[in-house]
């Protein structure tokens, strides 16, 4: 399009063949204006008002009983209780119900708030011009006098059961925090010490569910293994797996730095535990050069050529080594337990002392 095509009163500013700058005598782009203020059924509705202050009342009562539920489900439910939640499997019951109660609560207060201020605050629409960043006296003055308008015309303080019942709901939410403090204690105490491994249990691949046999474990690869007889579908599933993670690969025998590795392991194959000994992430990254893993968490790296030594990063302690043989039919199997806590665990560690 060429400016032919333009209507005179749309093109900018432009120079003359004089070299004078010629100025449109209208702005092209002239402020519209607000449009004109559409009141809300609230507005003109004295009933429609009451009943949206019931529904955020209503809300931020919903609110407090969730609260109130969060504290009684910290105290009511086993912490080693599970349920099946379609479509998530089997969960902790405490952790959800947890969840579920302070989610709500935190929805219902948010939810109470947007609703109020779309039915009940005032929404007058304001246009104001930009201004200086550094405010003078007046314009001070003018922000504490619109905040106490505003105040006022949210009706605070004349509708007191959305005052009450959100003053509620905000006083009781803080209370689900100080309940939650209570989930660092007790000690676990010997609960992490075991693990499913035990003599004569078989290794069992994570990915097809099949016994493992020293074949299925080629130089260079790292698989993943669980202890037999444990199903996804079991309800302690994610509580067993979580210490009994186990990771294999296979070393060149001469290449074993470790004395002890070498008797715990089978022509190579290595077995160790998966959980990071920082803070218990699962490790998943191999180096089959080095034969180093790395936790992916915060870059704690171990040898497994060395006895799962820590190379480099914040973990505290070697990865724990399972014991591993081969039983008369042909198949990987422990010979015991960790002789270790898996993880973290410096709480049992420190008693050991
Ligand atoms: S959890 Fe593995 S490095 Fe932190």
């Amino acid at each position: 399009m060429s400016n032919h095509d333009i209507p005179e009163e749309n093109l900018p500013e432009r120079s003359t063949a004089h070299g004078e700058v010629s100025v449109p005598d209208e702005n092209p782009f002239a402020d519209p204006g607000l449009p004109p203020h559409e009141h809300r059924i609230q507005d003109i509705d004295e009933g429609a008002a009451r009943r949206s202050e019931r529904t955020v009342a209503l809300l931020f009562t919903i609110s407090m009983l969730c609260t109130v539920g969060f504290i009684a489900s910290y105290f009511a439910i086993p912490r080693d209780k599970s349920i099946f939640v379609f479509p998530i499997g089997h969960i902790n019951a405490m952790n959800f119900a947890l969840g579920l109660t302070l989610g709500v609560a935190l929805f219902c207060i948010g939810a109470g708030a947007v609703h109020w201020a779309r039915t009940l605050m005032s929404d007058v629409e304001i246009a104001d011009e930009r201004h200086a960043i550094e405010a003078d006296p007046e314009t001070k003055q003018k922000v504490l006098a619109d905040f106490a308008q505003g105040a006022k015309e949210s009706a605070l303080g004349r509708r007191g059961l959305i005052r009450t019942t959100m003053f509620g709901a905000l006083a009781l939410l803080p209370l689900s925090g100080v309940f939650l403090l209570g989930g660092l204690g007790p000690k676990p105490e010997e609960k992490l010490r075991h693990t499913l491994w035990a003599k004569g249990k078989l290794l069992v691949n994570m990915n097809t569910d099949q016994p493992l046999r020293p074949a299925d474990i080629p130089v260079g690869s790292l698989t993943f293994a669980k202890p037999d007889g444990l199903e996804e579908s079991d309800e302690d599933f994610q509580q067993q797996i979580a210490k009994a993670a186990l990771m294999i690969i296979r070393i060149q025998p001469e290449n074993i730095k470790d004395k002890r590795e070498l008797d715990w392991s089978h022509d190579g194959i290595v077995a160790y535990s998966k959980i990071c000994t920082h803070v218990g992430c699962p490790i998943s990254l191999y180096e089959q050069q080095t034969h180093h893993v790395l936790c992916p968490c915060h870059q704690s790296t171990f040898d497994l050529s060395d006895g799962g030594r820590v190379l480099f990063g914040p973990a505290g302690h070697a990865l724990p080594q399972l014991h591993i043989g081969v039983n008369q039919d042909g198949f990987l199997e422990a010979r015991g337990d960790f002789a270790e806590p898996v993880g973290p665990a410096f709480w049992e560690r420190g008693a050991e002392k």
